[in-house]
C-alpha cells in the first residue's frame, strides 16, 4: 500500500519514474505507473523492469498512498475525480499541473495536497522542483514529497501566491535559455565562417560554465558584466546593445508568460 503512483507517462511522469528509480530514492517494486496508452505503459514497463503497471488510474490508486498526477492541467481534475472515489482519505496527492490552486484540488480531495512544480532539467539531476504544501499536509508526508524530489535535484519551498513567478524562472526558463542559446549561436555563425553546429556547441558550453561560475564564486551577474566587459572592449558593444533592448523582450516575455499561466487548465 506504500508504494508510490505516477498517472501520466508523458515527459514529466517518465523523467520522474528514471530520476527516482536511477537515483536509488525508489526500487522498482515501490513504483506503479497508470497512463492513458498501452505505448506508454508497455515503453515503461520496458524501461524497467519489475515496476508496477496499473491499467486504470483507479487501480493505481487503490494500490498507492502517494499519487503523483503527471497529465496536463486540463486533464488534471478529470483524473483526479476518476481516482477519489476509491481513496480512503489518508492518502497524498501530488499535482504537477500549473495554474491548478490547491483550493481546487482540496476540494475534490479534502485531504493532503501538495503542488510540485519539477523542470525538465532533473532530467539530469539539476535544477529545482518547487514544492507547496496544502493545509492538510502533515510533518510526515512533508519531509517524504520533499526528500523524494530532492533525488532529483534541488527543493524549495514556495508559497501558493509565489509559485507562477518562481515557475516562471525554474521550469519555463530552461525553454527560455534554450532560446537565447539558439539566437546567440545562430547569430554568430551568421555572421562569420563558423559551422552552426560547431557554434551551438560554443554557445552551450559557454552558458555552462557561466552558471557554474556564478553560483560557485557567489559573484554578481553585474560584477561578471565589469570583468569581462573591459571599456572600449568587444564584449563592451554587445553588452551595450543587449542592455538599451532586453529589459523591454524580457518584461514582454514575462508579462505574456503570466498572463498565459493564468488561464492554463482552465
Ligand atoms: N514539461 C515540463 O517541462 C513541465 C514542467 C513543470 C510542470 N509540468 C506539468 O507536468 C504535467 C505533465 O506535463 P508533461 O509535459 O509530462 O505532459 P505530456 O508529455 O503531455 O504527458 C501527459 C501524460 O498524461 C497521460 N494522460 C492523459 N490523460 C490521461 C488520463 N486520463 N489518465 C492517465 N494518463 C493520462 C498521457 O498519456 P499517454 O502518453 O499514455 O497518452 C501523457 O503521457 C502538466 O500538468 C504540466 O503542467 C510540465
Amino acid at each position: 500500500m506504500d508504494r508510490v503512483g505516477i498517472i501520466g507517462y508523458g515527459h514529466m511522469g517518465s523523467m520522474l519514474v528514471n530520476g527516482f528509480v536511477a537515483s536509488g530514492a525508489l526500487g522498482p517494486d515501490e513504483v506503479v505507473v497508470a497512463s492513458k496508452s498501452r505505448t506508454s505503459l508497455d515503453a515503461c514497463a520496458a524501461a524497467w523492469p519489475g515496476i508496477g503497471i496499473a491499467r486504470a488510474n483507479r487501480e493505481l490508486a487503490r494500490q498507492c498512498r502517494l499519487i503523483i498526477l503527471a497529465v496536463r492541467p486540463q486533464e488534471t481534475m478529470g483524473v483526479l475525480n476518476e481516482i477519489v472515489s476509491v481513496t480512503e482519505g489518508d492518502e497524498q496527492i501530488v499535482s504537477l499541473a500549473a495554474g491548478i490552486g490547491l483550493k481546487d484540488l482540496e476540494e475534490l480531495f479534502p485531504g493532503s495536497v501538495t503542488r510540485v512544480m519539477p523542470t525538465v532539467t532533473s532530467t539530469v539531476g539539476q535544477g529545482t522542483t518547487l514544492v507547496c504544501h496544502g493545509r492538510q499536509v502533515g510533518m510526515h508526508d512533508a519531509l517524504r514529497v520533499e526528500g523524494l524530489f530532492s533525488s532529483i535535484g534541488n527543493v524549495v519551498l514556495v508559497d501558493e501566491t509565489n509559485l507562477p513567478a518562481a515557475t516562471l524562472l525554474s521550469s519555463c526558463g530552461p525553454g527560455l535559455l534554450a532560446v537565447i542559446i539558439e539566437e546567440l549561436a545562430g547569430a554568430t555563425a551568421r555572421a562569420s565562417g563558423l559551422p552552426p553546429d560547431r557554434a551551438l556547441m560554443l554557445a552551450t558550453e559557454m552558458v555552462a560554465a557561466t552558471a557554474a561560475y556564478l553560483r560557485e564564486t557567489g559573484e554578481a551577474p553585474r560584477d561578471l558584466v565589469e570583468e569581462v566587459a573591459t571599456g572600449g572592449g568587444v564584449t563592451e558593444a554587445g553588452v551595450k546593445r543587449l542592455r538599451e533592448r532586453l529589459p523591454g523582450v524580457f518584461d514582454g516575455a514575462v508579462a505574456a508568460m503570466l498572463e498565459r499561466y493564468g488561464a492554463v487548465g482552465k
